[in-house]
């Protein structure tokens, strides 16, 4: 059998437009979530698929910024490379700009501004990432289906068509910003074409899979949480939510140091090199705790 790796890619450009002015001088992904930039949730969501390999997607503006936080993955066991989006042309563009850093391999594209949590997390994203074949997409129930690409199931809860941000949705299941694909995502990218509102869509790409009987959309269900950060409401709802788990449990969620080291990407040495230097915020000391615990 031969060995197929699986990349990563986090899509962190977009406008941002609707964190209007708080997005004018900063962009929505390195904004907090609590204790930590939002990218950390994508990021952990990655590393928890086993995914190594990560491919940051940004604005021209926003590189440097990005690389000043995750610099090369060092610090979290894993390799980052950047890219650049000029204009938010859709997401199904990253497949095109990460063409290279791809290559024959298999793909997990996640957005930015999306954050996963629950205990069945883990087990399916381990699912997604051992299929070979095709595409899995996650479905998840939200009372305003209308702002997603909506997935309609038949009696059987098999996904039987997806509509873009359509007027009169037919289910109240939304496509979750996770897709996992198979190596023909970049030929696939190659063929669609901008939509009326002149960008690539993800929704494209899903339907082609659809199409070929390859997309297996997975339920995540009310235990899980897919809160997605572009509002206001929704920034400040999702800080709080991440704010009453960690002071609760007195763990921290999307806390890429400690799962590398708990994967033993890093050793203990090198947890204590990076939690000494965030020893004041009371992130460092958490880290150094799990040293000692
Ligand atoms: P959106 O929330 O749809 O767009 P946005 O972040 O630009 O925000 P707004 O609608 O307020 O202007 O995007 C979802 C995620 O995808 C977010 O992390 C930004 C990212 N994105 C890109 O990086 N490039 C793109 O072309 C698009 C459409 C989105």
């Amino acid at each position: 059998m031969v060995d197929m790796k699986r990349k990563g890619i986090i899509l962190a450009g977009g406008k941002g437009s609707r964190l209007s002015p708080i997005t004018l001088g900063v962009c929505k992904q390195l904004l907090p979530i609590y204790d930590k930039p939002m990218i950390f949730y994508p990021l952990v969501t990655l590393m928890l698929a086993g995914i190594r390999e990560i491919l940051v997607i940004t604005t021209p503006n926003d590189q440097k910024s990005f690389q000043t936080l995750l610099g090369d993955g060092t610090n979290f066991g894993i390799s980052i490379k950047y890219a650049i989006q000029r204009e938010p042309k859709g997401l199904a563009e990253a497949f095109l700009i990460g063409a290279k850093f791809i290559g024959n391999d298999q793909v997990t594209l996640i957005l930015g501004d999306n954050l996963f949590y629950g205990s069945s997390l883990v087990s399916q994203l381990k699912d997604a990432d051992r299929k070979e074949e095709g595409a899995t997409v996650f479905a998840y129930p939200v009372r305003d289906p209308e702002r997603y690409g909506v997935i309609e199931f038949d009696k059987d809860g098999k996904g039987i068509s997806i509509e873009e941000k359509p007027e009169n949705p037919k289910s109240k299941f939304a496509i979750t910003g996770l897709y996992f694909y198979d190596s023909s995502i970049i030929e696939k990218a190659a063929k669609i074409t901008p939509s009326l509102r002149g960008e690539l869509e993800i929704t494209d790409i899903n339907l082609m899979y659809l199409r070929e009987h390859k997309l297996d959309v997975e339920v995540m269900g009310r235990g899980m949480a897919w809160l997605d950060t572009g509002t206001f409401d929704s920034l400040h709802e999702a800080g709080s939510f991440i704010r009453t788990i960690e002071n609760r449990q007195g763990l921290k969620l999307g806390c890429p140091e400690e799962l590398a080291w708990k994967q033993g990407w890093i050793n203990d040495k090198e947890l204590e090199d990076i939690a000494k230097k965030m020893l004041k915020s009371g992130y460092g000391e958490y880290l150094l705790e799990l040293l000692i615990t």
